[in-house]
């Protein structure tokens, strides 16, 4: 791309700020610049939504399976779940791309210290459940890990310093997901130098596409992987490969399944799995109407009441169906630092958007899926904020109490 290509492109998106600067860099800056315009696909700007609330379509509650019923039909879940493992069906994805703002440490969230009185880092709290159910069902399931850009070489050695946790170093394989460009609130993208957009992680959505365009995303064909496990990096008890899970969502015969927790209140900040227009659909806690999140049955409890903890089961094969098709951008309000009059600012408030897409679109787009309960005490200990609510202090009490030494 040439100068001249670049200023059509950018004036078709109405983005011609970026070369705002253009005339006052370098020839090695210039060249880098029109390096990184020809590199956006500047068609994620199309179709956005600035409304914080989108229009959620007809709403009824999920069912799910209940801690009783899986009670009742634990051991055959189980038996056919460790089955698939052990014959090398299942994989795990871990999501670990996140730039774990809130946590506000410069380093990838996983790597982040949890342990009191000695060191536990979150990826190891999650390798160690990983190990257990290895070693039960007698075979190491292959672990992809999404970094991005900004965290792939920090994650890969720590990785290899802590020798990957006592897991199967082979069996471990690192990608990198994609990145967009972050805009300001009023659409334009922002440059994070005189030279350079700001490029983000795209989301968690993309976690398949980027897996299946990866060299180690061939792995998939080559050892006939029928489910991935794909989880979240903030929750320190996160269950992975958990063959009761795996046993139920493979006799349920649906195209993908995700771990529930019943929400501890109306407010509580988890996505809600529902029906939306007659399909399965996680309903974000920002968007869900009031109506609906305050209901209760006449027991008192609440009718919306499955909440969501970023663990999801799908089959290859749908995956395989759907995931061409292009998953919406949400905007996540966030503190962008940037180039403004010339100069790098870094902001105290949300100035700008990240564009992301989420993985909780690709289980609408999958057509049908099993909620499977898990106790909340047992497995759901998220990591999202230094202190307070779903904090380093709250996941280390939840800790404790399972019975993991800190
Ligand atoms: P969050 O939505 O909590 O985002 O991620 P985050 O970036 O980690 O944290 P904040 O919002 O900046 O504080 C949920 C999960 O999705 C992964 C994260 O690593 C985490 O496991 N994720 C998120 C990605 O893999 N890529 C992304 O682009 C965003």
């Amino acid at each position: 791309m040439d100068l001249k290509e670049a200023q059509a492109l950018l004036k078709a998106y109405n983005q011609e700020h970026l070369l705002e600067y253009y005339d006052l860099l370098d020839d090695d800056k210039k060249q880098e610049l029109i390096a990184a315009i020809a590199d956006i696909d500047f068609s994620v700007l199309e179709n956005l939504s600035f409304d914080k609330e989108r229009s959620v379509g007809k709403l009824a509650p999920a069912d799910a399976l209940a801690l009783e019923e899986i009670d009742k039909r634990r051991g055959e879940y189980e038996k056919v779940g460790l089955e698939a493992v052990a014959k090398g069906k299942v994989a795990a994805v871990l999501l670990a791309g996140g730039q774990g703002t809130r946590l506000g440490i410069d380093a990838p969230k996983g790597t982040f210290n949890i342990g009191v009185n000695k060191p536990l880092s979150i990826f190891e709290c999650q390798m160690r459940n990983l190990i257990a159910v290895a070693k039960r069902a007698g075979a190491y399931p292959h672990l992809f890990i999404m970094t991005s850009t900004i965290n792939n070489a920090q994650t890969v050695e720590f990785f290899k310093q802590n020798a990957y946790f006592g897991y199967e170093p082979d069996k471990v394989h690192f990608y990198v997901q994609k990145t967009a460009p972050a805009i300001s609130t009023d659409g334009k993208i922002l440059l994070e130098e005189t030279h350079k957009p700001v490029l983000t992680p795209n989301g968690n959505g993309g976690w398949y596409s980027s897996l299946k365009e990866a060299e180690c995303g061939k792995i998939l064909d080559k050892e006939n992987i029928e489910w991935l496990n794909v989880y979240g990096v903030d929750n320190v008890l996160q269950r992975i490969c958990d063959p009761v899970f795996v046993g139920a969502t493979i006799l349920s015969g649906l195209a993908c399944s995700s771990k529930v927790v019943r929400k501890a209140s109306p407010e509580e900040k988890v996505g809600v799995l529902c029906k939306e227009d007659g399909l399965p659909a996680i309903v974000e806690y920002y968007e869900m109407p009031e109506k609906q999140k305050t209901e209760v049955d006449g027991n008192g409890r609440l009718v919306y009441c499955f909440g969501v903890i970023l663990n999801y089961l799908f089959g290859v094969e749908k995956l395989n169906g759907i995931y061409k098709n292009k998953l919406p951008y949400h905007l996540a309000n966030k503190k962008v630092a940037c180039i403004v009059g010339g100069k790098k600012v870094v902001p105290e408030q949300p100035n700008g958007y990240k564009l992301e897409t989420l993985t909780v679109d690709l289980v609408k787009l999958a057509g049908s899926c099993l909620g499977f309960e898990v106790e909340r005490e047992r497995e759901f200990a998220p990591v999202k904020n230094a202190t307070g609510v779903d904090s380093v202090e709250t996941a280390r009490a939840l800790l404790a109490k399972n019975g993991v030494e800190l």
